[in-house]
């Protein structure tokens, strides 16, 4: 006879910290996330760009929820426009309108009117990589195929559908046979130039070999009678995150999209991580002076404050017409708290310079990272940074061999938070990228100052001389 549930204790109260950790090793999936730490850490609280644990000390945080949070923690008019909106429709199933919903699909879609001259329409989902799925039925739907290019470095999600374009094997290898599997082509990564060249004197050496793709029917791409190609679309991050915020040079967009466009090829700009400002504009994409045909989104438009996601694509690709009412469908899809916080997010955007502030903010974090370069020639291989969105990778003594080890190793001492903040103990809170996981992805809160970044730098050159001390 099974117990009823009210003699049960099913919450135990006030557990501590050991006790959680053995209760999330008997109860918690660990599918669901990464477990980089071992043990992981628990966080109590969260204001600005700091985390805090459950002793109070605070952890200043340079990847800000992979870029999710990237208004700060706790930002007010955002909290403030989320306590609105649960005051006033909370819930409302998505086949009835709510103004917010309505809204905020007009200002994206008004933004890339202005922005590239295209009529398009917006498209609500939750989380980027159900986002993502949603674009692939748009290709799909409009193009009669399901083919596509992705890039060798790139991520797109872990829905079944994502993992397909996400170049790792390592998210598929588990999981059957991937019919769909997108075709990889190297992407720009020019401190590690997949061909050998450097970027000084190549040429673009890279988007010709993408171009001989179409030489011949021979080479398996393209039917020179049809004159069509058998991939529907290309699916790019502007500058790829988890593979370690690479940035291409600026010509590579415009040549990749005058060979899309002559082979009738879609572009599917995947702004997830790079959008709203984190590369100091509001679409990543608009650095390379390149037209998506679909834009996909999610993270910052809410701040983190609810799992909103979207896309907007051309009107030719999405009209009613042609993808009809409930091509998709989510319960949570449009919800009124995601929307109502993303509509208060673009208010913001709209008033607030952001490109000025996050490419002023990021050239002088850039410029505070270079000087560590230069001085830990032996630690950190190389830097870059678009607006906020920077790199430091880390080497072993040569400055070009990948150092994962070190870089495992400077990402626990930040967690240990026992650094000195100019008298204050503080943690620091890092993310690992890139193809050989030796990259620090720097994800800062827009919000941070001059002097606050200062601090940032220098925590991390506390890190490099604690776990590098025999390099320095
Ligand atoms: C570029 C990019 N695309 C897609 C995704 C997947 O988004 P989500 O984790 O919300 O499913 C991410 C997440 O990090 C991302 O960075």
């Amino acid at each position: 006879m099974s117990t009823a549930i009210n003699d049960l204790e099913l919450i135990a109260p006030l557990a501590d910290e050991q006790e959680l950790l053995a209760l999330e090793r008997k109860y918690c999936s660990w599918g669901d996330t990464v477990h980089y730490l071992d043990p992981p850490k628990f966080f109590e609280r969260a204001e600005g760009h700091y985390l805090y644990d459950r002793e109070g000390t605070p952890y200043l945080d340079l990847q800000m929820w992979y870029s999710a949070a990237s208004f700060g923690y706790g930002n007010q008019r955002l909290n403030q426009a989320l306590k609105d909106q649960i005051d006033k429709l909370p819930q409302l199933a998505c086949q009835y309108l709510h103004s917010e919903k309505v809204e905020l699909a007009a200002a994206i879609g008004r933004l890339n009117e202005s922005k590239f001259g295209l009529e398009g329409r917006v498209h609500f989902n939750v989380g980027g990589a159900q986002a993502i799925e949603d674009s692939l039925k748009i290709v799909r739907n409009s193009t009669g195929k399901n083919l596509v290019f992705a890039f060798m470095g790139g991520y797109h999600g872990r829905t079944l559908g994502a993992s397909a374009i996400t170049s790792s094997y390592r998210y598929r290898r588990r999981f059957g046979h991937f019919a769909d599997r997108a075709h990889f082509v190297p992407f720009p990564y020019c401190f590690r130039c997949p061909y050998g060249k450097k970027v000084e004197d190549c040429g673009l050496y890279c988007v010709d070999q993408f171009a001989k793709n179409f030489d011949t029917e021979y080479n398996s791409f393209w039917d020179p009678k049809a004159g069509e190609a058998e991939f529907a679309a290309f699916y790019a991050e502007p500058i790829q995150a988890t593979g370690g915020y690479v940035i291409p040079p600026r010509e590579y967009f415009p040549a990749l999209k005058k060979i899309l466009n002559e082979r009738n090829i879609l572009l599917v700009d995947d702004e997830i991580q790079m959008g709203f400002y984190r590369a100091g504009k509001f679409w990543a994409m608009e650095n390379f002076d390149v037209d998506p045909d679909i834009i996909v989104f999610g993270k910052a438009l809410t701040n983190g404050l609810n799992p909103l996601s979207g896309l907007w694509a051309r009107e030719e690709l999405i009209s009613p017409e042609v993808f009809p009412p409930g091509s998709t469908h989510s319960t949570f899809s449009s919800n009124p708290l995601g929307t109502a916080v993303g509509m208060e997010a673009v208010r913001m955007m709209e008033e607030e310079n952001y490109e000025e502030i996050t490419q002023r903010k990021g050239a002088y974090f850039l410029a505070q990272i270079r000087d560590l370069h230069r001085r830990y020639p032996k630690v950190i291989g190389d830097t870059d940074g678009m607006g906020m969105a920077l790199r430091i990778e880390i080497c072993h003594e040569d400055g070009f061999e990948p150092d994962r080890e070190l870089t495992d190793k400077i990402f626990a001492e930040g967690m240990k938070g026992n650094l000195d903040a100019r008298g204050r103990r503080t943690g620091l809170v890092l993310d690992i990228g890139g193809y050989y996981k030796n990259v620090f992805t720097l994800a800062p809160c827009f919000d941070m100052t001059e002097d606050e970044i200062d601090i940032a730098v220098e925590l991390f050159e506390q890190l490099i001389r604690r776990c590098a001390p025999e390099r320095i």
